[in-house]
C-alpha cells in the first residue's frame, strides 16, 4: 500500500504532528510506503512530491508549519483538475490519499471521493475551529494561547496610558478565537462575525470601563462587521477559493472609538503570529491522535471519511458533513460572556 499525504490551506500548528503520526504508525504497524505531496492540492495536480519516510518525520513533532508546504491551490478551478490529479496519483502508484486541511481543502476532498471515487481520508485543521462534525480542530488551542498572552500584555499598556487597545484576531466566519481568548484575557468588549456590532454600544462599553478607572481592551475578529455598513477591508484581493483577504476592522474601529469618545485608541493586529511557531501540548496530542486514526481508516478502506473529536473519542464522519456547514458561535454563548462587557 502506498499512501499520499498533503496539507492544504493556511498553515496551522500541529500539521507536522499529524504527518509524523501517520508515517510512524503506517510504516511501523502496517509496512506502508508514503509519498508527500507538496503545497496542498498543487502537489497531486502538478505531480510535485517529496520523500516521506521515518527519517523525514524525525524531530518534527514540536515544529510549526508543515514540512510538506501548503497552498490554497483549487484544482476545481483548473482545467481538467480532477483528471490531472487522478493521473498523477496513478503515476506515483498511490492507493490512498490523506488530505489534511480546512473547509476549502476538505471541500475538494469531499468532491474527489464522493463524485470521482478517489480513495481519500481527511483530517480537519484550522486555527479558526469552524469545521462542523468535530468538537475541536488542532491549531485552535495554540492560537487562543497566543492571543490570550497578547491580550494580557495589552492590558498593562492600556492601563499605563489609559488608552483603548483594540486587538484584531483571526476568524473569518466564526468568532471562536475572539470569544475564547477574549474571555480568557479579560477583554471588555468581544466582537465576532456571527453578530453585527453597534459602534455606539462599543463606545458606551468603552466609556463605562474608563469610568471604573480601568482602560478597555476590545477584541475583534477579522470577520466582524458593523451593524450599519459592510465588512471593513484593507485589501480587496481574493485567494484561489474566492475569499477576500481579511483585516482592517481593528484599525477602522479604533478610529471610530477615538472620534466618538475622545479617548486615544490604538490597534494591534495579531495576524499570522496566531498560526506560527510551536503547537501547544493539547494541539500536539489532538494532531497526533488524528494522524493515528487517519492511517487506521486507510487500513480499514474506510474512504470518504474524516477523523473527528467527539468528547475524548476520535470518530469517523463523512467528509461532506464537516464542510457542508460551518460551526459558528452560538448566540447563547455570546450572551453568556456579555456580562463582562463594559
Ligand atoms: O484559514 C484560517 C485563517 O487563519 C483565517 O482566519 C484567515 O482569514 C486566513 O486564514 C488568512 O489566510 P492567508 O494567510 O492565506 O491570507
Amino acid at each position: 500500500m502506498r499512501v499520499g499525504v498533503l496539507t492544504g490551506g493556511g498553515d496551522c500548528p500541529g500539521l507536522n504532528a499529524v504527518i509524523r503520526a501517520i508515517v510512524r504508525k503506517g510504516v511501523q504497524e502496517y509496512d506502508y510506503d508514503f509519498v508527500g505531496f507538496r503545497d496542498g492540492w498543487r502537489g497531486p495536480l502538478e505531480g510535485v512530491s517529496m520523500r516521506l519516510d521515518i527519517p523525514a518525520v524525525r524531530g518534527i513533532l514540536p515544529r510549526g508549519g508543515t514540512i510538506l508546504g501548503s497552498s490554497r491551490t483549487n484544482p476545481l478551478k483548473q482545467e481538467n483538475g480532477i483528471a490531472r490529479i487522478r493521473e498523477n496519483l496513478a503515476a506515483q502508484g498511490v492507493d490512498a490519499l490523506i488530505a489534511i486541511g480546512g473547509e476549502d481543502t476538505l471541500g475538494v476532498a469531499a468532491r474527489l471521493t464522493d463524485e470521482h471515487g478517489v480513495p481519500v481520508v481527511a483530517v480537519p485543521k484550522t486555527i479558526d475551529n469552524d469545521l462542523s462534525a468535530t468538537d475541536y480542530t488542532f491549531g485552535f488551542d495554540t492560537a487562543v494561547g497566543i492571543a490570550t498572552e497578547a491580550i494580557d500584555r495589552l492590558h498593562t499598556t492600556a492601563e499605563s496610558h489609559m488608552r483603548v487597545l483594540v486587538c484584531e484576531v483571526m476568524g473569518r466566519h466564526a468568532g471562536w478565537i475572539a470569544i475564547h481568548s477574549g474571555l480568557a484575557g479579560g477583554a471588555n468588549v468581544i466582537l465576532i462575525p456571527e453578530h453585527r456590532f453597534d459602534v455606539d454600544q462599543v463606545c458606551a462599553w468603552v466609556t463605562s470601563r474608563f469610568k471604573a478607572s480601568y482602560a478597555p481592551i476590545v477584541v475583534v475578529s477579522e470577520g466582524a462587521m458593523p451593524k450599519d455598513g459592510d465588512m471593513v477591508l484593507k485589501d480587496e484581493s481574493l485567494d484561489a477559493f474566492g475569499h477576500v483577504r481579511l483585516s482592517g476592522v481593528g484599525e477602522w474601529l479604533a478610529k471610530e472609538i477615538e472620534k466618538r469618545t475622545g479617548k486615544e485608541a490604538r490597534t494591534t493586529v495579531l495576524g499570522h503570529i496566531q498560526r506560527g511557531g510551536t503547537p501547544s501540548a493539547f494541539d500536539r496530542w489532538l494532531a497526533t491522535r488524528f494522524g493515528l486514526h487517519a492511517i487506521e481508516a486507510v487500513r480499514d478502506g474506510d474512504f470518504g471519511k474524516m477523523v473527528a473529536l467527539r468528547g475524548t473519542d476520535i470518530v469517523r464522519v463523512p467528509i461532506a458533513d464537516a464542510t457542508a456547514r460551518l460551526k459558528t458561535v452560538d448566540m447563547k454563548l455570546y450572551e453568556e460572556v456579555g456580562v463582562f462587557f463594559g
